[in-house]
């Protein structure tokens, strides 16, 4: 086992740190950054249902739920289209609308969620097109999807998602701009930036993988007897948020609650004391400044803040008590770095607690019975 594992303590930690060669794994033989252009051969094959749709439904459990409500922003912004995000356990009961204009995105790791499979099922029925965002070839989504992309992280054994995460995160991304450029809905120059960038996603989490792991693990070590966590982002940071508030429940068993940075006020705020830290994923975006004027109402009541900030950034550091630094990267892309500082906190906070963090109590990798 040691050998699977690399030389790191664990499959989490591995899965981790495999993150740049991964990310490259989904982005290889489709993003052509120095050409501009984005080769997705299932997107190809339900083209003519894309352009005409009136809107995508994404339906998916888990982490890879959080990866659908990064894909909502994306779509929305870059190709006009109307996006909705679901919990496959809900949509599959609640006698959805759904009809043959619709295209319905799975996202799914395994491929095996009964509840994503049973909704998928009956969309299928009722003539949605199915589109597959699926690690495992050959799966039972994969299957009955009737097109799709494979993420290609490799197999991932940790039970709590994280190379599989950004792998969809890629995906998702190239489908954005790849359908905005059919579309039209995007500039020629836009598209080439917005590929250049996510071309250099890789090398830019290596960066925190070899500048930040020391700082994190100081940080996961101090607050690792914290009894609750808030995270706290906007915009696109906020499935970031919700995504490091899962992984750290799962991995250290301290209650942790994802929201939207402003919506806070309206609950959240009343928790804080100067025992609770709150993470806020801070990264440079075009409404930083908003982030901001919330650490500030969080230190006003004596709140521990932990921050995710872009380097350069000299103001959120000194109204923060603790920073995570990541490189600069355009606010459409940046979910698919500022989630690795909070992978690796969420990992150190369960090491520090003693925590069998690649199986955590109660948890399954695949959840294919109701
Ligand atoms: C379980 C796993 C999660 C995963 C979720 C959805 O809860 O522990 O890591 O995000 O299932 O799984 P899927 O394979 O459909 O992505």
């Amino acid at each position: 086992a040691a050998i699977e594992k690399g030389g790191y303590d664990h499959f989490m930690l591995k899965e981790i740190f495999e993150q740049p060669i991964t990310i490259a794994d989904s982005l290889r033989g489709r993003l052509m950054a120095n050409e501009a252009q984005i080769i997705l051969s299932g997107i190809d094959d339900i083209k003519d249902k894309l352009m005409a749709a009136r809107r995508v439904i994404i339906v998916a459990c888990g982490t890879s739920w959080h990866a659908g409500l990064v894909a909502e922003y994306v779509i929305e912004e870059l190709c006009r289209i109307n996006v909705e995000v679901e919990y496959a356990s809900e949509f599959r009961y609640r006698n959805p609308i759904i009809d043959s204009d619709d295209v319905i995105f799975a996202i799914s790791q395994s491929g095996e969620t009964a509840d994503t499979l049973v909704a998928l099922e009956r969309a299928k029925e009722q003539g949605a097109t199915i589109f597959g965002i699926v690690n495992v070839v050959g799966s039972s989504i994969a299957r009955i999807s009737h097109a799709g992309c494979y993420t290609h992280a490799g197999p991932e054994i940790g039970v709590a998602s994280t190379k599989a995460y950004t792998a969809q995160l890629a995906v998702l991304m190239m489908i954005a701009l790849k359908v905005a450029k059919d579309k039209g809905t995007i500039s020629e120059e836009r598209f080439g930036n917005l590929c250049h960038e996510l071309n250099q996603i890789p090398e830019k989490v290596q960066w925190v993988l070899d500048n930040e792991v020391d700082n994190i693990k100081a940080i996961a070590y101090k607050y690792k007897d914290a009894h609750d966590m808030l995270f706290l982002g906007r915009g696109y940071n906020f499935p970031t948020a919700l995504e490091g508030a899962l992984k750290l429940k799962e991995i250290s068993y301290i209650h942790a609650e994802g929201y939207p940075a402003a919506e806070m006020k309206h609950g959240p705020i009343a928790l804080v004391d100067d025992q609770l830290p709150v993470v806020f994923i801070a990264s440079k975006d075009a409404y930083h400044e908003k982030i901001v004027s919330n650490i500030q109402e969080i230190k006003a009541r004596k709140g521990m803040v932990i921050s995710v900030v872009s380097e350069g950034d000299e103001i959120t550091p000194n109204i923060s008590n603790d920073v995570m630094r990541v490189p600069n990267v355009d606010e459409v892309i940046a979910p698919l770095l500022t989630v690795v500082p909070l992978q690796l906190l969420s990992y150190y906070i369960g090491v520090y607690r003693g925590l069998d963090v690649d199986k955590p109590r109660n948890l399954a990798k695949s959840v294919t019975v109701e």
